[in-house]
């Protein structure tokens, strides 16, 4: 299928919403109506009578300014006459879809230049016939000859790109996503990092680009049939790719995903309306229960299904070879040193790396794996891990090992503090695979120093991600994140209920011979749950003495089915004593005893028991503290 609005240019380089003026030739109300995003085949004819007047100017002066990109231009224009020298090609701006106010911005100054421009002598446009294949030439031309190489068809000309007015479907949006310097993460000295931001697509990832094309393919392959189902294990992406193009195109989509995933990926695979699957996580990939076997049962079930398979699917490196490779190139000049990006299925690196090095062949190319997937844990030291999307338990057939050069391990720590860096030093929200990325990319950057360029992926947005290792309490529970202030301790816990509570003692007992229903009297007085045992009731000089507990909930239970248990001894209705903890411990120690079954602890000074800590007293003091 053609997609809406495509032209491939003869370096396969796509024009979509490209358009060439003149400016020189475009008049204010044109240069207005560009700005407003008028049709192409009005600026196409704009372009064809700039080409037809150009042919009247004659060909020998080789003087000639070539179009610089914009920025370049305003910003390091020579003083007037200026239109001798090398010149450096016209490249596209860096986003593929100015939008107007930058054509706003950019216009008076590109006026000026041509007010200085107008003695420039300029040559003549061979060999184009309809206006639109016009405009494919003038964009190849000048990316792919130099002056000194097209002698005479040299021309003034500049790019602008400008919002198209219509895109057929969402579709024509995916891909052609920016690079972005990193400013402040990367330290001084290090190489320049860009970070190709897939967020922007309009399903949030990496994955629209082989959504797509992974469609495509089946129906032109006749394995998928109108009105069929698309079957997929995936980690949440390649699902939305997939349920974008489905939606579109009218098929059914069921998605089996491993049950680590995030809740918000769930649901916004059913806002699409796809089925989803949820299988254990923790289990073999051969297993009959694993995500992958789920998804090969259910493919085989159902009538007219079909299981794109992104893990086998050579579409997948595919349309990264088409797409993310090439973009990479253009938007870098070829100025790329090293690509730094996680690998899951393997297909980004693979299709990416593959185009680059075919260009490039010393470029390197550089794997970002989670510590404990198998590309750099092998078989044998698998293990867990938390990041979502990167790493695998298996070879997929998608990568090819061969394209990569390196491998960095990161830890699930490191990525996740890295992406937490990314939204707070460089306003991108990024998600926990674009971490792995841009820890390794720093790395990178680190070895190969100043001068040099590292270009890493992000594959999707942090926002599926808000409620894992963006939120201070997951990453505190991990470990992965230091309270910004030091832990109290037990003691200091115990002091803030004294003066609180003047009135209480400091440590409430009874003894093992005294009666069940004085203990009730003593938690009623006092107003607390759960009392220390002692052996006599006299000297309390040790934990030795504490011998068992009595526990409000407890006692309810015997003296609701039983009156008379009011008259037995304590030591007939005592439980084991209570967990002891040292008032010179770190609040930390209490928290877990408190966060599970047991809800209080005996406080002991050099072993000798001073109080009681609730988890009430607990709640409280946190509560107060903020
Ligand atoms: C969030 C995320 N990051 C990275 C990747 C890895 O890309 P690839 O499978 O092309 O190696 C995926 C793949 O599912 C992903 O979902």
């Amino acid at each position: 299928m053609q997609r809406g609005g495509d032209r491939s240019g003869p370096n396969g380089k796509c024009l979509r919403d490209r358009r060439l003026v003149e400016i020189g030739e475009v008049a204010k109300e044109d240069r207005e109506a560009l700005a407003l995003g008028q049709t192409c085949d009005r600026l196409a004819k704009d372009a064809a009578a700039l080409v037809a007047g150009l042919g009247g100017h004659g060909p020998s002066d080789r003087r000639h300014r070539r179009g610089a990109s914009i920025s370049s231009r305003v910003d390091h224009d020579p003083p007037d006459p200026p239109f001798e020298g090398p010149a450096r090609p016209v490249r596209p701006a860096a986003a593929d879809r100015a939008d107007e106010r930058l054509l706003h911005r950019v216009l008076p100054e590109v006026a000026a230049v041509r007010d200085r421009a107008r003695d420039a002598q300029v040559g003549r446009v061979s060999g184009a016939v309809h206006p639109l294949d016009l405009l494919e030439h003038l964009v190849s031309f000048e990316t792919s000859h130099t002056p000194e190489d097209h002698g005479e068809e040299s021309f003034v000309y500049y790019a602008l790109e400008t919002m198209a007015r219509e895109y057929q479907t969402v579709l024509d949006l995916v891909g052609h996503t920016p690079l972005a310097r990193l400013q402040r993460i990367v330290p001084a000295g290090a190489a320049t990092v860009l970070a190709k931001l897939e967020y922007i697509s309009p399903g949030g990832s990496v994955k629209d680009r082989i959504g797509i094309k992974l469609i495509e393919q089946a129906e032109r392959e006749g394995k998928l049939k109108p009105g069929g189902t698309i079957v997929e294990p995936t980690s949440g992406n390649t699902g939305v790719g997939l349920a974008i193009a489905a939606a579109i195109k009218g098929y059914h989509c069921i998605f089996v995903m491993p049950d680590k995933m995030s809740q918000e990926k769930i649901s916004l695979l059913r806002a699409y309306g796809a089925e989803v699957v949820i299988c254990p996580y923790a289990v073999a990939a051969e297993s009959p229960e694993s995500y992958y076997s789920v998804s090969d049962r259910l493919a085989e079930e159902i009538p007219g299904a079909y299981k794109p398979d992104q893990y086998t699917n050579q579409g997948n490196p595919d349309a990264h070879y088409e797409t993310t490779g090439p973009e990479i190139w253009e938007q870098t000049n070829g100025e790329i040193d090293a690509l730094v990006i996680a690998v899951g299925t393997g297909g980004t690196i693979t299709g990416t790396g593959r185009y680059l090095k075919e260009q490039k062949p010393e470029l390197i190319v550089v794997g970002a794996d989670p510590e404990g997937s198998i590309y750099t844990a092998g078989e044998q030291h698998m293990h867990p891990y938390l990041v979502e999307g990167v790493g695998e338990d298996f070879y997929p057939e998608t990568f090819d090992k061969d394209i990569v050069d390196q491998w960095v391990t990161v830890t699930d720590k490191d990525s996740f503090l890295t992406a937490r860096r990314m939204a707070r030093e460089e306003g991108l929200l990024i998600g926990g695979s674009g971490g792995t990325a841009v820890h390794a990319a720093i790395e990178v950057a680190k070895q190969l120093g100043e001068g040099k360029l590292v270009v890493t992926l992000i594959p999707d947005s942090g926002r599926p991600y808000l409620s894992k290792f963006y939120d201070d309490n997951y990453m505190l529970e991990l470990g992965f994140l230091e309270r910004d202030e030091p832990s109290p301790s037990v003691a200091e816990v115990l002091n803030a209920k004294k003066s609180e509570e003047p009135d209480i003692p400091d440590l409430i007992t009874i003894s093992s011979h005294q009666k069940v229903g004085d203990a009730i009297d003593l938690m009623q007085r006092y107003s607390i749950s759960q009392l220390p045992v002692v052996r006599d009731g006299e000297g309390l000089d040790s934990l030795a003495d504490v011998i068992g507990s009595l526990q409000d909930r407890d006692l309810l239970d015997r003296v609701f089915k039983n009156p008379d248990a009011l008259h037995e001894n304590v030591a007939a209705a005592m439980q084991p004593p209570l967990a002891a903890i040292d008032a010179d411990e770190k609040l930390d120690e209490v928290f877990s005893t408190l966060s599970g079954r047991q809800n209080a602890v005996v406080v002991a000074e050099g072993g000798k028991p001073i109080g009681v800590l609730t988890r009430t007293d607990l709640l409280e003091y946190l509560a107060h503290r903020r």
